[in-house]
C-alpha cells in the first residue's frame, strides 16, 4: 500500500475544480485518506518545492502556489504515486492528453492544476509536512 500527496493548485480551486478532480482520482480507486484546504506561507511553499529551489522558476513557483487557497489530499491504493502521476498528465498542459487532468484543466505550466508526489519517499516526506498522523485516515493505521 503506497500514498501519495496531492495539492489541488490555485488554479483549479478559484475555477472550481476541487470536487471533478478529487472525483477521477477516487474513480481510479484510490482511497481519500486525508483533505484540508489551506493557504500555503511562503516557508510551507519552499519546504515542499526545496528539491526545486536551485531552478530559475523556483520563485515564481512559490509566489503562485502561496497565491490563493488550495487543497491538499492524501490518497491512498496500490501504486498510488504512480496512478496519480498517470491521471495527471505531464507538467506542461499544452503535452498532456486529454483525459489527463493537466490536459483537460491546466492553463499552463505553472497554472498546471495539481501536484502529485514523484515517489513513495517523496510522499511520505510532503505528507508529514501538511498533515499530522491524527489527520490521516488510513487503512493501514492501527486503532
Ligand atoms: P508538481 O511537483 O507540481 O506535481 O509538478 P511536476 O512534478 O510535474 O513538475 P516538477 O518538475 O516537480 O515542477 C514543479 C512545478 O514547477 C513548475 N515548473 N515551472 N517554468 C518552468 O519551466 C517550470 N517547470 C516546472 C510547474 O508548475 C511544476 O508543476
Ligand atoms: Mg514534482
Amino acid at each position: 500500500m503506497e500514498r501519495s500527496l496531492i495539492i489541488i493548485k490555485p488554479d483549479a480551486v478559484e475555477r472550481g475544480l476541487t470536487g471533478t478532480i478529487l472525483s477521477r482520482l477516487e474513480g481510479l480507486g484510490l482511497k481519500l485518506v486525508a483533505l484540508k484546504m489551506l493557504h500555503l506561507d511562503k516557508m510551507l511553499a519552499r519546504q515542499h518545492y526545496a528539491v526545486h529551489k536551485e531552478k530559475p522558476f523556483f520563485d515564481d513557483l512559490v509566489n503562485y502556489i502561496t497565491s490563493a487557497p488550495v487543497v491538499t489530499a492524501v490518497f491512498e491504493g496500490e501504486r498510488a504515486v504512480e496512478v496519480s502521476r498517470e491521471a495527471m498528465g505531464p507538467t506542461d498542459p499544452s503535452r498532456a492528453a486529454a483525459g489527463t487532468i493537466r490536459g483537460d484543466f491546466g492553463l499552463d505550466i505553472q497554472r498546471n492544476s495539481i501536484h502529485g508526489s514523484d515517489s513513495a519517499e517523496t510522499a511520505e516526506r510532503e505528507i508529514k509536512l501538511f498533515f499530522s498522523q491524527d489527520e490521516i485516515f488510513s487503512r493501514r493505521r492501527e486503532k
